[in-house]
């Protein structure tokens, strides 16, 4: 068993990070992985409650090409009639499901597969929406900390609104109603 068997490279690989506290915790998060054919990879872990459950020592991810999973997670967590199943955790749509044993080093955590599946395989071309998208995400989810980002936010957003497919337009739609309602409606999209 090797992260290549679930679709990881060489790099930064944008995933559905899930752990459990009290709750099912569901973000987006890109696991850094240099040899796809090991099982060590790592992945930056800003304060969050990702974080916190991260102590527990476990993170699950899913791998994953649905749009509005990664909106939806970047903001709030995944609801269980998200999930095809909760043992391991799988998110409806997933490609594949990892889980890894966790240790948190400074800004990091260190990550070693332990088990894995792989639910199916898509067939799907390139599509630009779905890229902008998660760049559109990525720094949506970092504006608190640094508000021109939102000049990013509308500039992928246009590519998203060109390219994308209704998924990736439905995502837009599901950032974009977050921000606004979370004290960002002052901006145009
Ligand atoms: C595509 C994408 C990748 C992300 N990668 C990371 C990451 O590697 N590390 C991190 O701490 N946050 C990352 N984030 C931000 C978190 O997903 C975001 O802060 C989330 O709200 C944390 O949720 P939580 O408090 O429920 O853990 C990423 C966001 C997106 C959209």
């Amino acid at each position: 068993m090797m992260l290549e068997d679930f679709g990881f490279t060489k790099g930064i690989n944008e995933v559905v990070g899930i752990t459990f506290g009290d709750w099912i915790n569901t973000a987006p998060l890109g696991v850094i992985v240099e040899d796809p054919k090991g099982r060590i990879a790592r992945v930056r872990v800003y304060p969050s409650h990702t974080r916190e459950n991260l102590k527990r020592g476990i993170l699950y991810v899913n791998v994953i090409n649905d749009p509005v999973v990664f909106a939806v997670s970047a903001f709030d967590d995944l609801k269980e009639d998200w999930f095809e199943s909760l043992n391991p955790p799988i998110i409806k749509n997933s490609l594949a499901w990892c889980k890894f044993e966790a240790k948190l080093k400074g800004d990091f955590a260190e990550l070693k597969l332990i088990e894995g599946g792989v639910v199916r395989r898509d067939l799907r071309a390139v599509n630009r929406g779905f890229n902008a998208i998660i760049e559109a995400l990525v720094h949506a989810t970092r504006l608190k900390e640094n508000p021109s980002l939102i000049e990013k936010v509308r500039y992928y957003s246009e590519i998203v609104r060109k390219c994308g497919s209704e998924r990736e337009l439905r995502a837009l739609e599901v950032m974009w109603e977050y921000l606004k309602r979370n004290g960002v409606w002052y901006l145009r999209d």
